[in-house]
Order: structure tokens, then C-alpha cells, then sequence
């Protein structure tokens, strides 16, 4: 992705490749919508994908892959053991990370299971600088506990600052300091910080951090599922980098890390994921894990045909076209809003625009779940699917009451070069209509709330007549547009 500026002087986005595989796409009228979102019990995750035109609940999974993944794939040697296939992904790893030994998982998660299992154990702390739910999940397991160390403004949703992905380094050397530096597993460093917004670090923080780390005989590692963007970032806004190759700043952040783990269903554009090491004590700490949990090492659960393809994608990170193509169409969609003052976390990250669903919807109380509601209004008023990130995906406390969640978030995740900027030029017409409308929207309640993880198949309904009203106010002003 590059911007140009066009004779008017306005400066644009421009596609950098172009559409030769297609999907077709429906966009529902806005009856049809409001049917579809009762049926999904007002939970985007419920809504069949037939029924969505938009789909923006993920980057993960949904990217589009290049020609010459596509063509790598049908070239993958099956064999259980000692496929060529994994050769050649062994080779991507050492050329594009820089690492020695590789370990093949299913998915990022299952990385994170045996990372967890092989170095946390009961009164052991891993600080990092924000949790992803499933990192947590199997760090909590095992009985260690997570310590968040974000800077102060990490969680601020409207802000300049660069890099909120950093981490605060009084906050580290105080929980080191705490805990003692021998409880410490080891130290996580989330690249790209999805649950802030995706958000960088950068090479400073990371340097400085790994030194602590050093000092103390503490292992540093590094998630590098969204590394894509925090390159591209490091990149363009951090001093001394702008005419360093990509290659050259991943391997400077890599020399820093002790081990790394990726989803490749984000960074290589495929289905599976990895460990990297340069350090055989790691590797064989982890090692016999995988064919226990995952399937042989030359496979580790993927297909080969996914092992090809994501040989080709780590290579493909190294391309400034590639890398900048999220964050490009994020900016742009971010910062128009931004300036009609519709309130959007700032400044514009990686993986989505996140709309803050607390000021936008201010006048529903956090107990009728404004980021919810957001998620179902902007399904009805365009066929654009998000994902809430309020107090839905929380959870309640002993006495039955909801934990508020910091921060009410709708995000609009940009899968990797699969929209157009018509798309998105669509998504932020009908953001700002919503926003003109907001008044209109109300809150939601249960109707069925599952006790573990509702967001995912828990079932709402509106308080009171609200959707009847929004799809009025759209026909009046809309006609019989879609
Ligand atoms: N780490 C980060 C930073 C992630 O964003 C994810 C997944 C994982 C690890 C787990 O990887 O899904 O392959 O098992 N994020 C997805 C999302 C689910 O929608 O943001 P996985």
C-alpha cells in the first residue's frame, strides 16, 4: 500500500496489488438486517457470514493470501515425516526471523499452551505489557499470574502518542522487585498489543526492556502474531529507522528476544503458527511437547499445504507493500473520523478501528452494554460486522454483578488486503450517519448468558423499541438505497 496525492490534493490510499480471485458478497436490505440480528440473539458472532457484507470480527483467518502462496500450496509435499515442505518453512524462519530452531504448532493458542507448560508453574508472575485473552487463559491454568505493565497511556482511547504498546519500565522493575527475579517465568512482550487497539512498542522500549531482562537472568519473549504492523510502525514513526530495511528491524528486534511465538493466521496470512528459538535449551525445554499435543515436528498440526503457504507469507512480511496495507486503510478510515469528531481510538493502530463505544453511545449505562449495542446498530444500519470488546466480553463478579470493562470498544478489524477503498469509504459513511443517529440506539439485556465466556454464544435482545426506530430514520433518509 502506498498514499499519493491525487491533483485535487487530496492524499489517498493505493492498492499495491490487485483482485484476481473473488468473493461474492451480500448486502442485505435493512429489514433483512434487522431480522438477521434478532435471529443472532444481537451477538455479531451468531450472524451467518451469508448475511454479512462486511466481515470485519477479525483479521485472524481471513487475510487474503498472495498468487504466490495459492501456487506454493499446490506444490506441498505430503509426508508425515521429514516433509520438504517444512524444509522449506524452516528456511523462511532462519532468512525472515533470524531463528535457529522452529517448532510447529496448530495455532498461535496452542503456542502459548506450551510456552505456558514448559516455564510457568504456581507462584511464578509473567509481566507484560497487555494480556490477549488466550495468552492469559493458559498462563492462569497452570496457577501463574499475569502482570500488566502498560504505560499510562495505553488505555487513554484518545491520544498521539507513538507507541502505547510500550511497557513502563518502573512498573517492571518493581514487579521483578516484588516477585523476586527467579518467579518470574519470563517476561511477554505482545507486539502490535491487539486489546489496547492495536498497538506498537517500540525498538527503544523493547531495547531497554531487554536489558532489565538480561540483568536479571530473565527470559524475554516476544508475540509476533501481529509483528507485520509493529514493523511497519517502527518503520515510520520511530527516529533512525525510516531508511532501514524491514528485514534489518526485525532481526535488531529479534536479537533482543530469548524466543518468540506467532499465529500465522494473522502474520503469515494462512492457518497455523510457531515457536523460534536461537537457544537449544529452549527449544529442547518445549521440544517433546509438540508431538504430544500438535502432530510430528515437521508438521505440527498444519497441513503442508499451509506450511507452503506460510513459507511464502513470512517472506512477504518483508515487504513494505504488504506491511503497510492494514494500517494505511486504518489511518485513513481513523483519522477522517477523528476529524468529524466521532470518538475512534487514537492514534490509528494495526488490526482495526476501534470506535469507543462509551463516548459514542454515552448515554446508555455500561450495565446495558453500550459496545454491544453499537455492534448491533452498525450491523443493522450497514451489513458490517465488528466485535464487541466492552463489558459483554467480560465477566460478572461473586455476587452476580458485571465487571465493568476499562474501556467500551467497537472494533472493525481490516483482514490483510482483502477490502477496497470503496469499502471502506462505505464503513465510514454509515459510521457517521450512526453517529448522527445515536440518540436513537439503545442498550441490551440478556436472554441467555452463558457462565463461561458469553461473548462468544450468549443471546440478547433491546431495551425497549430501538431497532424499529433506526430503521425508520434510515429509509427516511436513505429512500430505498440498501
Ligand atoms: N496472540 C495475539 C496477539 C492474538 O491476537 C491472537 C489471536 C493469538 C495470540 C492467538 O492466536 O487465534 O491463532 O490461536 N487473536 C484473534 C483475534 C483470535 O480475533 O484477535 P490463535
Amino acid at each position: 500500500m502506498r498514499t499519493v496525492k491525487f491533483y485535487s490534493g487530496e492524499v489517498t490510499p493505493l492498492e499495491m496489488h490487485k483482485v484476481r480471485v473473488v468473493q461474492k458478497l451480500n448486502l442485505l436490505p435493512i429489514e433483512e438486517r434487522k431480522e438477521s440480528i434478532f435471529g443472532a440473539g444481537f451477538n455479531t458472532f451468531l450472524l451467518q457470514n451469508k448475511d454479512v457484507y462486511l466481515d470485519m470480527l477479525t483479521d485472524s483467518g481471513t487475510n487474503a493470501m498472495s498468487d504466490n502462496q495459492v501456487a506454493a500450496m499446490s506444490v506441498a509435499d505430503d509426508s508425515y515425516a521429514g516433509s520438504a515442505s517444512y524444509t522449506k518453512l524452516e528456511k523462511a524462519i532462519s532468512d525472515v526471523f533470524n531463528q535457529k530452531f522452529f517448532l510447529p504448532v496448530h495455532q498461535g493458542r496452542a503456542a502459548e499452551h506450551i510456552i505456558a507448560k514448559s516455564f510457568c508453574k504456581p507462584g511464578t508472575v509473567v509481566p507484560m505489557n497487555y494480556h490477549f485473552t488466550t495468552t492469559k487463559a493458559h498462563i492462569e491454568m497452570i496457577g501463574s499470574v499475569v502482570e500488566e505493565i502498560y504505560t499510562d497511556e495505553a488505555l487513554k482511547t484518545k491520544s498521539s502518542f507513538p507507541f502505547k504498546g510500550n511497557m513502563d519500565i518502573n512498573k517492571l522493575n518493581k514487579v521483578i522487585e516484588k516477585w523476586g527475579a527467579e518467579n518470574v517465568a519470563y517476561i511477554r512482550f505482545e507486539a502490535g498489543t491487539n486489546l489496547i487497539g492495536g498497538q506498537p512498542f517500540s525498538m527503544a522500549n523493547l531495547r531497554e526492556v531487554s536489558a532489565i531482562a538480561k540483568t536479571h537472568g530473565i527470559l524475554l519473549l516476544m508475540d509476533t502474531s501481529l509483528i507485520n504492523e509493529n514493523l511497519y510502525f517502527i518503520k515510520v514513526r520511530e527516529e533512525g529507522y525510516q531508511n532501514k530495511p524491514i528485514k534489518d528491524i526485525l532481526h535488531e528486534m529479534m536479537s533482543y528476544t530469548d524466543f518468540s511465538y506467532f499465529s500465522g493466521r494473522k502474520v503469515s496470512c494462512t492457518r497455523g503458527g510457531g515457536i523460534c528459538t536461537n537457544n537449544h535449551d529452549i527449544y529442547m525445554k518445549m521440544r517433546d511437547w509438540v508431538p504430544l499435543y500438535e502432530g510430528f515436528l515437521t508438521y505440527g498440526g498444519m497441513s503442508v499445504r499451509e506450511i507452503e503457504a506460510m513459507a511464502v507469507g513470512l517472506n512477504e512480511t518483508l515487504d513494505f507493500n504488504v506491511i503497510s496495507h492494514s494500517p494505511t486503510f486504518i489511518k485513513y478510515l481513523v483519522d477522517s473520523l477523528d476529524s468529524k469528531g466521532i470518538p475512534v481510538i487514537t492514534p490509528s493502530g494495526g488490526l482495526g478501528c476501534h470506535l469507543d463505544a462509551g463516548k459514542f453511545l454515552s448515554h446508555i449505562p455500561q450495565t446495558q452494554y453500550p459496545a454491544g449495542a453499537l455492534a448491533a446498530a452498525m450491523y443493522i444500519c450497514s451489513g458490517i460486522r465488528g466485535m464487541e470488546r466492552g463489558t459483554i466480553s467480560s465477566v460478572r463478579d461473586e455476587n452476580g454483578n458485571d465487571i465493568l470493562s476499562d474501556i467500551e470498544l467497537l472494533r472493525l478489524a481490516f483482514p490483510r488486503r482483502v477490502f477496497t477503498l470503496s469499502q471502506v469509504k462505505y464503513a465510514e459513511d454509515r459510521i457517521q450517519w450512526l453517529y448522527d443517529n445515536r440518540h436513537l440506539v439503545g442498550g441490551l439485556e440478556w436472554v441467555e448468558e452463558p457462565p463461561v465466556l458469553r461473548f462468544f454464544v450468549g443471546k440478547l435482545k433491546p431495551i425497549g423499541d430501538w431497532v424499529d426506530n433506526l430503521v425508520a430514520k434510515f429509509r427516511e433518509d436513505f429512500g430505498d438505497s440498501l
